[in-house]
């Protein structure tokens, strides 16, 4: 059965995103024509980070800082508006690194207290997980796989605040498997372009990369033996011939990559068995993962095994943005009052509470 969610009343929404390592502002309008987005404003951060080998916190967090009233003031220019055009100010509230998601919950607040606008603390995975909607209109409940460098999990979602969590990564996340193991071979960051450019002239069958956790039932999935596999793999080549080749650089990264795909369509194959019987079917993707045409490709002839449609957003919407937490706000601003200048950072925020929660925290901050 097809939930019925009200159609969002028109209204425009300023979004504010500042959980990770991108600083981001954008204008989405909602109306009975669908959503659009007037701007969205990502400036990233890769060169502050980049010597230090992950996201440092602090640096990000005083970037965030710096750059967030910037943004605001591009998107409303590019959106040929004004604060007081706008109907409400949505933020992330988390999760995600603390300093940064304060940074944007400070912002936001002062806006909100400026312009008396209403303000609105969204979960930056429910952003993520609801950008189908934004992009495709995508009726619920669908089917989504978030894949990113902070982020691994299945959801099924049932409505703007609705999501039922069927497995995730219970380790790495597959884009820090991807940035560890260019690391490890000698390839630029961010890791995930890198190898699926050299994967093309490897031999993925030459070295047997173990696929994690395919032996156990459900949609868990783990990266981090992989990644010491494919360390002792390279470890043991090095000793042999005194270094890499780049065949072997291209053998690894192949071989790489066809393990992630392997465990990513297999487990998507499991997480179809939870969708909700008689009702059209939709596997979505987000995360800048997403990005792998391999992992694409793979995901699509799943999909059409179970008559399924695959949407996967464009790319400047798949990855970390502030169009999709405006969105989330528009939805979400049916089910909930606003909130008041209580709101708070929340570093970790599981969109759905039945479950229990993932253990760790990456690289990019905790995964939810
Ligand atoms: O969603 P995203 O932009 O940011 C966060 O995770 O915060 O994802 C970035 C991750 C990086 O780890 C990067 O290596 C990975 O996505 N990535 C890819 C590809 N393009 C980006 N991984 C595999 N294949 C790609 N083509
Ligand atoms: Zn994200």
């Amino acid at each position: 059965m097809q939930r019925k969610v009200p159609v969002p009343k028109p209204m425009t929404i300023l979004g504010l995103e500042s959980s990770c390592d991108d600083t981001a502002a954008a204008i989405v309008r909602v109306g009975n024509a669908g959503a659009q987005v007037l701007s969205s404003i990502v400036v990233g951060q890769n060169d502050l980070h980049a010597k230090f080998g992950g996201v440092v916190p602090e640096i990000a967090a005083r970037a965030h800082a710096e750059k967030l009233d910037l943004c605001v003031e591009q998107a409303l220019s590019k959106a040929d508006l004004s604060l007081t055009d706008v109907d409400a100010i949505a933020v992330t509230a988390g999760p995600g690194l603390i300093g940064g998601v304060v940074s944007g919950v400070m912002c936001a607040k002062g806006l909100a207290l400026a312009s008396g606008k209403p303000l609105y603390g969204i979960n930056h995975l429910a952003g993520h997980a609801l950008t189908p909607r934004l992009t495709d209109n995508v009726p619920y409940p669908y089917l989504m796989l978030l894949v990113s460098g902070g982020h691994c999990q299945f959801l099924m979602v049932h409505g703007p605040d609705q999501f039922k969590r069927l497995g995730g990564t219970i380790d790495d996340a597959p884009g820090e498997a991807f940035d560890k193991i260019a690391r490890l071979i000698g390839l630029p960051q961010p890791g995930g372009p890198a190898i699926e450019t050299v994967s093309d002239k490897g031999v993925s069958s030459r070295f047997a990369f173990p696929r994690p956790l395919l032996d156990r039932t459900g949609c868990d999935m783990s990266f981090s033996g992989l990644k010491t596999a494919v360390l002792r793999k390279r470890d043991a080549l090095v000793e042999q011939n005194g270094g890499l080749l780049r065949q072997d650089q291209a053998d690894i990264a192949a071989g790489f990559q066809a393990a992630v795909v392997d465990v990513l369509t297999e487990k998507t194959r499991r997480a179809f068995d939870h969708y909700p019987p008689g009702c059209q079917r939709t596997l979505c993707v987000a995360g800048g993962v997403a990005a792998n045409q391999s992992i694409r490709a793979a995901l699509e002839t799943v999909s059409s095994t179970f008559d399924a449609a695959f949407v996967a957003p464009p790319l400047a919407l798949c990855t970390d943005n502030a169009a999709m937490i405006a969105y989330a706000a528009a939805e979400q601003c049916h089910l909930r009052a606003p909130d008041d200048m209580t709101l708070s950072a929340r570093p970790r925020w599981p969109l759905d509470l039945s479950q229990p929660s993932m253990l760790g925290s990456g690289r990019k901050g905790a995964k939810a």
